[in-house]
């Protein structure tokens, strides 16, 4: 039936043999607001063997070519930010006026891939063997960078267009062949973002857009032998991934337990502003949100206080109104919110604000005195509600921080510039910003996490160059 958005497949647009759909729902209605198609597994099969045939002519083509194919792409993105950003307000609750910036930053991210692709791309290296003990000057060695085949890119819910294109553009100039999975709550704004791919002109089969229930083609995906490198950004699913894909890379980005740690020296009002920006943006909904702040105890109160005084400042309410706080995705994320909350209640944390929830909108919290007995020292809400520990020490503040099992990224906020390097360096995270708080971009910037946040980097440069492989060409002299 019409209703059920068609999935992308061999340059068309198709309807799943299953009969059958997945509903988005709207997370502020909690009502149905869009369906798509449940593809089956043997519609993952075909999109797996066009994409292998489509890789193979991709490969030859110019890589200027493929640059503006790119140039393309990026600027019918820009023109069709409205309409997908609508769909980000409906199908992921993201406030209007961010929905139009991921769709923005995500045509300059493609137009700044294609920039870099041709750059790195276009130049190898050259070797002889005479450098190396034992040998003369009879092998030169020529090398450059090969496409890995076809990549699969499953985004999150809460960058659907802009972690997909972070994705998609080094895959393609890398000249890969890309399948799409994208999250069910983010699935229609891909499928149009995937359209402005189709509008540019791509060749069939180059890129692909399979919707569905992860239990029906998750695995099936992620297994499928088709697949040469996955490039995920998600939840713990990332883990049980990693454990099952074959001897393919992975590039994998897995959430984080961010800690802002303040010392006495800090301007708290630049404290005080970045940990809203950091910890209640797009309602705490980013892997990279503020999501602990250590305030040394000296400090704190007044800290507490300028916070408590910009969160009453939040607008609370529909994306559609551009609010900052917005509700979350689903009501089983808002019901695990409210879990880490009422253990943080029963533990005893100073509740800056009372607790309220309707139906996924869950107002700004801050947590105060939290313990380290309280989960939410350790689990990360994504939502609107952040801990703050009081520390007596800076060393207090790094072991917090390095207990986690997370380690994406971290920041400190301090006018000492050698302290602040020192915390830096003791900090067991893929980024430390100093007097900022944590952030993904500028999206060419290289963004990693150690242990469960992830494996491999990201950023522009390190995603072309870990969907490649470098092939060598050996001239052997007589
Ligand atoms: O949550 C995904 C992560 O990549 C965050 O990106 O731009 O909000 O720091 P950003």
């Amino acid at each position: 039936d019409g209703d059920v958005y068609k999935y992308y497949a061999d340059g068309e647009w198709k309807k799943s043999s299953s009969g059958k759909s997945v509903a988005i729902i709207n997370p502020t209605t909690r009502k149905t607001q869009y369906k798509v198609q449940a593809c089956t597994q043997e519609e993952v099969n075909k999109v797996m063997e066009s994409a292998k045939t489509a890789q193979k002519t991709w490969a030859k083509t110019p890589l200027w070519k493929r640059a503006e194919l790119l140039h393309k792409a990026a600027a019918i993105l820009k023109e069709h930010k409205a309409p997908i950003a609508e769909c980000l307000v409906k199908e992921i609750a993201k406030p209007a006026k961010d929905a139009i910036t991921e769709v923005v930053r995500s045509g300059d991210l493609v137009s700044y891939t294609a920039e870099e692709g041709v750059r790195i791309l276009g130049e190898g290296k050259f070797l002889v063997s005479d450098s190396f003990p034992g040998n003369e000057r009879t092998k030169y060695c020529l090398t450059s960078k090969v496409p890995l085949g076809v990549i699969l890119a499953i985004p999150p819910f809460n960058y659907p267009v802009n972690l997909a294109v972070s994705k998609i553009a080094p895959a393609l100039i890398a000249g890969n062949s890309l399948v799409l999975k994208p999250p069910t709550q983010g699935a229609v704004s891909a499928l149009h973002m995937v359209h402005c791919f189709h509008l540019a002109g791509f060749p069939k089969g180059l890129i692909s857009c399979v919707t569905g229930k992860g239990s029906e083609i998750g695995d099936f995906l992620t297994m499928h032998p088709g697949v040469n490198c996955i490039s995920f950004t998600g939840g713990d699913t990332g883990i049980a991934i990693s454990k099952k894909a074959g001897m393919i890379p992975l590039q994998m980005e897995l959430g984080g337990k961010d800690a802002c740690i303040v010392l006495e020296d800090a301007d708290l009002d630049l404290v005080a502003a970045n940990i809203i920006k950091g910890g209640f943006s797009y309602s705490g909904q980013r892997c990279t949100a503020v999501k602990v702040v250590l305030v040394m105890e000296s400090v704190a109160d007044v800290l507490v206080e300028k916070v408590n005084e910009k969160v009453a400042k939040l607008t609370v309410g529909a994306p559609e109104d551009d609010c900052d706080i917005t509700p979350v995705v689903s009501e089983s994320s808002a019901n695990f919110i409210e879990g880490l909350v009422k253990d943080a209640k029963e533990k005893g944390a100073t509740f800056c604000q009372e607790y309220k929830r309707d139906g996924n909108l869950i107002w700004p919290l801050l947590l105060d005195n939290v313990q380290p007995d309280m989960r939410i020292a350790w689990e990360e809400p994504f939502g609107p509600v952040l801990p703050v520990i009081r520390i007596n020490s800076i060393e207090e503040g790094i072991h917090h921080c390095n207990a986690s099992n997370f380690g994406l990224q971290g920041c400190v906020f301090t006018k000492d510039v050698n302290k602040a390097i020192l915390i830096s360096d003791a900090m067991e995270t893929g980024t430390v910003q100093i007097n900022s708080a944590p952030a993904r971009g500028p999206d060419h910037f290289p963004f990693q996490g150690l242990k469960e946040s992830g494996i491999g980097s990201q950023g522009v440069t390190n995603s072309i160059n870990m969907m490649t492989k470098i092939k060598s060409t050996v001239i052997n002299l007589p």
